[in-house]
């Protein structure tokens, strides 16, 4: 996890740094801090805790400098404390690392027997010893730094700078992510595009093994083996008034109410709704007309979203589909071959366990295709073809708008996958992006009940458990309501598929559990209405999402939440709503930190 940033350039880099840092806090914030350049002379800032606290050092300190790198935490080896915080320095060179390395302990040692100091438990200070070794052989710090890489083993973004050289920061990348910018007389490094945008949208993403030099008048690349490399430069979309909260409280908040319109563009992006089509280039229609199974792998939310589209490729496609945890898959003997099609779902496109199901899936001879938010990220460029979802950044950890543009990516690759087959008609096709196309303006719809959500949140907000049941696609809603609920106002969620209740979880019942009953209009309604039945008869509390027509349902439970009547495909998205703004509203009155809730890190680059 964590992340970085870099800047050369006229101006102070202190405020460039702790402005990018801010932007990148959601990968990790257990500690922060910065390295400048003082008219050459090396000063380092660090501290345990958020970004608020290293802004009031630096203050205290009137630190100003240039150039500059900087550092946000999610401790992985060694405590967050400030010795751990990054950077590390080690004789005038200082580095920030996001990633592991593996083989830490062994180089340390050695490092130690010829006289290194380690002053922190961190495997990421190995890089200043290490770099500074080779600048007793060479004055050219990218050549040090890849001597140096040359002895690590494990995974790493990272960017130095050395006491002196006021012209330069060198940064290096292998399997954590990295992008550059470049404004007028200014270079910038992070780990994410929301820390550039302010100064600028056209970025480089480097490639694993890359080591590039950024200077104020370029950025020069080299790949492992220090011949020049190029990487194209990309003009991003999203501007940085897209990164902000924008009047809301928190950024989840401001996400959950962008979903209508991130859905609209997701949709926007790939379907022709005349032709009742969709352009997915690299999926190549003969290679997905011959596939005999589809493999979904994917983590957390995003595995919820590969749930939804299991349903409905089986519906459309005809195709069998699995769907696997991407921390299991990769640890298994999976049985897949070259008639499989394996979609590696991820909304940072980051994810270590979802890359490596990918890697391994591309090994055993799977086409791959990724549902990514992230242009440029390790999944979608290891992936054969991607389906970009149109998010923005999502910088609340509990992921919202991703899951329901992800769910839109899926229901797409589900209509593509039944017309290249031939088991949807155009017509089936065409109807059903029309239905697609109508989710915008339902999710309004509901988004406009917020006040009931908050209502309901305002009643059972000193919850200590809650049961979230659904069937069919409304399964991975449950599971996607209760993990909500469970990761920002850490209350005990679980989601069940509702004919799984009598098998176990109905021994949970009594007067004080909320039961979140996901029952819209549709198949299932009938069983969901059993469901509704079975709770009240032992004492449980209702809560039920319903179908606005719907009369039944109101009459059973003890709380209605309603959205609009829609078909199966797009129901989903619908019912989803409620459930956020219930999880958002709940955590928020019981005073959790809900952008950044605890032990969590927005995007999960380590095992
Ligand atoms: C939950 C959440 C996580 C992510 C998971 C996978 O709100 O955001 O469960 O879904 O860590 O992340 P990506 O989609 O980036 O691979």
């Amino acid at each position: 996890m964590c992340g970085i940033v870099g800047y050369v350039g006229s101006q102070n880099a202190v405020p460039v740094l702790t402005a990018g840092l801010r932007r990148l806090e959601y990968r990790g914030y257990d500690s922060a801090g910065v390295a400048v350049l003082d008219h050459g002379v090396l000063r380092v800032l660090r501290c345990q805790g958020k970004l608020r606290n290293l802004e009031k050092l630096v203050a205290a300190e009137s630190l100003c400098g240039t150039p500059g790198i900087g550092h946000t935490r999610w401790a992985t080896h060694g405590r967050p404390s400030d010795t751990n915080a990054h950077p590390h320095v080690w004789q005038g060179v200082a580095v920030v690392h996001n990633g592991i390395i593996e083989n830490h302990l062994a180089l340390k040692a050695e490092l130690i027997r010829a006289g290194h100091i380690f002053s922190s438990e961190t495997d990421s200070e190995i890089f200043a010893h290490l770099i500074a070794d080779e600048l007793h052989r060479t004055d050219d710090l990218a050549a040090a730094v890849r001597e140096a890489l040359r002895c690590v083993q494990g995974t790493y973004a990272l960017a130095v700078l050395r006491e002196g050289d006021e012209s330069r920061i060198v940064v290096a990348k292998n399997a954590s992510p990295l992008v550059l910018g470049r404004a007028e007389g200014e270079s910038f490094a992070a780990s994410d595009i929301p820390a550039l945008l302010e100064h600028t949208r056209d970025v480089i993403f480097l490639e694993d093994g890359d080591v590039a030099v950024l200077q104020r008048d370029g950025i020069s690349i080299t790949g492992a083996d220090g011949s020049p490399v190029e990487r194209p430069t990309r003009r991003v979309d999203w501007t940085p008034i897209m990164a902000e909260k924008g009047g809301h409280k928190h950024f989840m908040h401001k996400e959950i109410f962008e979903q209508p319109r991130a859905v609209a563009d997701t949709i926007r992006s790939r379907a022709s709704m005349e032709e009742g089509d969709l352009y997915l280039e690299g999926l190549d229609s003969e290679v997905l007309r011959n596939v005999s199974r589809v493999v979904i792998v994917a983590c957390g939310t995003s595995y919820h979203a590969g749930l939804y589209g299991k349903c409905f490729i089986e519906s459309f496609a005809r195709l069998p589909v699995e769907v696997d945890l991407a921390s299991e898959f990769r640890y298994r003997d999976p049985v897949v071959d070259s008639s499989v099609l394996a979609v590696a779902i991820s909304q940072s496109g980051e994810t270590l366990d979802t890359l490596a199901a990918l890697r391994e899936a591309k090994k055993r001879g799977c086409s791959t295709a990724a549902v990514c938010n992230v242009v440029g990220a390790a999944i979608p460029r290891e992936a054969g073809a991607t389906l970009y979802t149109h998010a923005g950044p999502e910088i609340g950890v509990a992921s919202t708008k991703c899951f329901t543009t992800q769910v839109t990516a899926m229901a797409m690759l589900a209509v593509k996958l039944g017309r290249v087959r031939g088991t949807l008609s155009a017509e089936e096709a065409r109807r059903h992006l029309a239905e697609l196309s109508s989710a915008p303006k339902l999710m309004e719809k509901v988004l406009r009940q917020e006040q009931a959500c908050a209502d309901l949140a305002r009643r059972y907000r000193h919850l200590s458990g809650c049961l979230f049941l659904g069937r069919g696609p409304q399964h991975p809603i449950a599971l996607e309501g209760a993990l909500k609920l469970k990761e920002i106002s850490y209350v005990h969620a679980e989601g069940y598929a509702a004919g799984e209740m009598k098998h176990g979880p109905i021994a949970l019942i009594d007067p004080e559990l909320p039961v979140v009953v996901i029952a819209p209009r549709g198949p299932g309604y009938e069983k969901m209405l059993g469901n509704i039945e079975e709770v009240r008869a032992r004492g449980g509390q209702v809560i039920a999402i319903c179908s606005e027509s719907d009369s039944r349902v109101p009459g059973l439970a003890d709380h209605v939440l309603r959205v609009p009547d829609a078909p199966p495909l797009v129901s989903p998205l619908l019912t989803v709503l409620p459930l956020q703004l219930f999880a958002y509203h709940v955590a928020d009155m019981r005073g959790t930190d809900v952008d950044q809730p605890r032990n969590l890190a927005k995007s999960v680059t380590v095992e």
